[in-house]
């Protein structure tokens, strides 16, 4: 990577994860710069986070494309267009195919709000609670063609308090989503991570 690192966002609802790393870049702690969000839900939230933030964000619709491969054609046009070298998804529930995943190859990073490989998919925190686990977590992990698969890059647990409900529970593992994922993000704008099979390792 050449210069500043460019960033494209993904979301699907409110975004809260995408604002707080858009302030981290703001602040220098990301040496880099969003350079577009893109939603497929048109009343997403996260699209007024972002142009609040000044930042370009666009809804693209789903249904105006015959299926998932066309779609993602175009986000892989609109993010490679404006030279973005990481995709940060950002609570986005669609899963992205395998062209995504091929054209940005490595440079794809999604938060889940469980210990994957526990509880994968769009109830991570639903199920982990129905499960009864005493401890769950977040996951920031690189994107592969799987559900939730991909390279671990960085994990740390949050305890399951008596009297949680999901929305509790939530609450908690954002506050420590809003840590790890600038984190990441962060390493990997300085260079510093690394894939070696499934592991990733994070160099000082
Ligand atoms: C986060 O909990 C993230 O782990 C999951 O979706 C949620 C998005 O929340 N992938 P927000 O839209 O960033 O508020």
């Amino acid at each position: 990577m050449s210069g500043p690192c460019v960033i494209g966002v993904l979301v699907s609802g409110s975004g809260t994860n995408l604002e707080n790393i858009a302030l981290r870049v703001e602040e220098g702690f990301i040496p880099g710069r969003i350079a577009i969000v893109i939603s497929d839900v048109e009343e997403a939230y996260g699209l007024v986070r972002a142009r609040r933030m000044g930042l370009e964000a666009v809804f693209i619709d789903p249904r105006s494309f015959p299926d998932r491969s066309s779609y993602d054609r175009e986000l892989i046009r609109m993010l490679a267009e404006r030279g973005v070298d990481l995709v940060v998804l950002a609570g986005y529930m669609k899963l992205v195919g395998p062209e995504f995943v091929s054209a940005f190859r490595e440079r794809i990073m999604n938060i889940h709000p469980a210990l994957l490989p526990s509880f994968p998919g769009t109830s991570g925190v639903a199920d982990a609670l129905a499960y009864g686990v005493k401890v769950t977590g977040v996951t920031v992990h690189f994107v592969d063609e799987g559900l939730d698969t991909g390279p671990i890059i960085l994990q740390e647990a949050v305890p399951v308090l008596p009297g949680d409900d999901e929305e509790t529970l939530h609450q908690r593992i954002h506050e420590v989503e809003y840590r790890l994922y600038p984190e990441a993000i962060r390493a990997f704008c300085e260079g510093r991570l690394r894939i070696v099979g499934r592991r990733v390792e994070i160099l000082e």
